[in-house]
Formats: structure tokens, sequence, C-alpha cells
């Protein structure tokens, strides 16, 4: 089977940790590497989780630290959802190797010039890596396939009425992105809304009876709690692996090639992404925005990549 070589940019972060799975266990996958970006915690948190996912999980692969706040604006941490660690929920185990040296955007730059094909650019949290990477190294835009990015919403935000919290961390990150002009696919809130952890689901991680299944079942319980708590959702959507499932196999979504723009100036739209799902305003198509999930070919993945990751 054909791999895709990916570097995954994100902000672990309960489902970018569930994302780190899917990645490395999928034999569909080449993860060459993990990124670090401030978004559901600081930066010092979020890294320390993907070094103690991937102690987890038994996944080596280069992690270094990203950047710590937006191209423009200062961090905020989702603490509401995903807690004082930004991983709360279950112990994880102490790192088993060091962050690489260099920033992340370095890293991303030094595994794309190493990379004998294109690189794929995955960003599960907000894109300001993604974006500092495309405009310090211009040279290297050609060697990147596709960009794949959770985040944004056709309909209504979850960190404001009308923005959802990875791009209205870093508005500007994906205006930069857009105006790349390369292979744009957007995982937002309407189809990651239809990704939720039910009780069969819950039953069915439960079951497999492993550390690393034991230690995301109790991450995802606190999760559910606290998505619950916050937006009255009674099984939590796992958004993040989903930018990874589309790699892997492109059925898993339905999707529409239409055109999307960053609000960056609304006094109460900024970070609101406007899909223009049925071409009112004319401007030319340049994202292939995700809508509809097939549950059953996505989480037979995800469940069989956590599976997979503690034999
Ligand atoms: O809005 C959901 C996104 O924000 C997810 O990537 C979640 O991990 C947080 O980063
Ligand atoms: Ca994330």
């Amino acid at each position: 089977m054909k791999k895709t070589p990916i570097i995954l940019d994100c902000d672990p972060g309960h489902d970018d940790a569930m994302a780190i799975l899917l990645a490395a266990y999928n034999p569909a996958i080449e993860l060459l590497g993990i990124t670090t970006v401030s978004g559901n915690g600081i930066i010092d948190k979020v890294t320390e989780n993907a070094l103690r996912v991937c102690a987890l999980a038994k996944i080596q692969v280069p992690v270094a630290q990203g950047a710590g706040n937006a191209i423009l604006g200062a961090v905020e941490a989702a603490s509401d959802i995903h807690g004082e660690t930004a991983l709360d929920g279950a112990p994880l185990p102490a790192p088993t190797f060091a962050l690489e040296s260099i920033h992340g955007v370095d890293l991303i730059a030094q595994l794309v010039r190493k990379s004998s094909e294109k690189v794929t650019l995955v960003g599960t949290g907000p894109l300001t890596n993604i974006a500092l990477f495309l405009k310090m190294y211009p040279e290297l835009k050609s060697n990147i396939a596709h960009i794949v990015f959770m985040g944004g919403s056709a309909s209504r935000g979850n960190r404001t009425p009308y923005a959802e919290f990875n791009i209205w961390m870093d508005p500007e990150a994906l205006e930069v992105v857009l105006k790349s002009e390369l292979p744009i696919t957007m995982i937002g809130l309407d189809v990651t809304h239809q990704a939720l952890i039910t009780k069969e689901i819950f039953d069915k991680l439960e079951a497999m009876n492993t550390e690393v299944s034991k230690t995301m079942t109790g991450l995802m319980r606190f999760f559910a709690k606290t998505y619950n708590d916050v937006f009255e959702m009674p099984d939590p959507p796992l958004h993040d692996p989903l930018a990874i499932a589309v790699l892997i196999d492109p059925t898993v979504t339905k999707n529409r090639f239409v055109n999307v723009e960053i609000e960056l100036n609304g006094t109460h739209t900024r970070g609101a992404t406007v899909v223009d799902i049925y071409n009112r305003t004319g401007r030319k198509a340049n994202v292939n925005v995700a809508l509809e999930l097939d549950f059953d070919k996505f989480w037979n993945m995800m469940l069989d990549a956590v599976d997979k990751a503690g034999r």
C-alpha cells in the first residue's frame, strides 16, 4: 500500500491524542513527525502531552515544540474542555525521548526538505506553525502536496457563536494558508459533530482492555464530561482524527469544493470561516469542505488504531 507522508501539527488535547494514534498506527499513513502549537493548553503543556502520548503508544517520531501564541494575538487555553494539563482524565507515562532541539516550524522544513515525496501537512490545532512555515520557507511550498486542517465551520462556532476554536485562536494563520493556493481540505464542526463517541464506542474501547485503551478511555470519559457540561452534548465529538481519516480513505466523508474566506475584522464574527456552500458570492472555490461522515468507516479505522497501539 502506498503511504501518505504527513507531518501532524497539533495541540494535545484529547482529540489530538487520538489523531496521533491514528496517524501512527494506520498503514496508509507515514507519520514523519509531530509539531506542537499552543491552543488547548499553553505550549509547554501540549508539548509535554505529545511526548507522553508517544510514550504511551510506543510511537517514536521527531517531536518539536512550535509557536506559543498566535501570529497577532496571545494564547488562550481551552482548559474548560481539556483540563489544567490540557489532557486531563488519565495518568500518562513520562516521555521516553527528548524533544528535537529546533523549533517546530524548522522541523517541518527539515522533514519536507528530506522527503523524497511531497508531504501533506495536517493541522489539528491553531494553524500558526503551518502559516509560519509557508511564510518562512516559500521555496518549500512546491514540496507540499496538501494541507488538511481540523477547524472552522460552515455554520455556528464553538469558541464564539460564529468562530471555531482553532481558527478563532489564529485567524490570520488561516488567511496565510488560504492564500497559499495549495490543495486544502477543511474538516469543520459540521462533519466533526457527527464523529460522536457514543456509548457503543465506549463499550468497544472498554472491551479492548489494554493499557493504551484503558488510558484513552479515561481521557475520553473526561472529555465527554466537560463537553456535556459546556455544550450539553451527551456524546462528545472526536474532532481531530477526521483530519487523518480523510487521508486514509477519502470516502469517509462527503465533501464540497467551495469558496472559503476568513473573517478577520468582524466585531462579533472575527475568526468565522465564511463557507459559500451554494456559491452565492461567485467567489472562486478554494477549499474541499467535508460535510458528511461515514460513521462506521471512521470508527472502524479509529478503534483499529487504538487496538494496534495497545498490542
Ligand atoms: O474546535 C475543536 C478543535 O479545537 C479541536 O482541534 C480541539 O482539539 C481544539 O484544538
Ligand atoms: Ca486540537
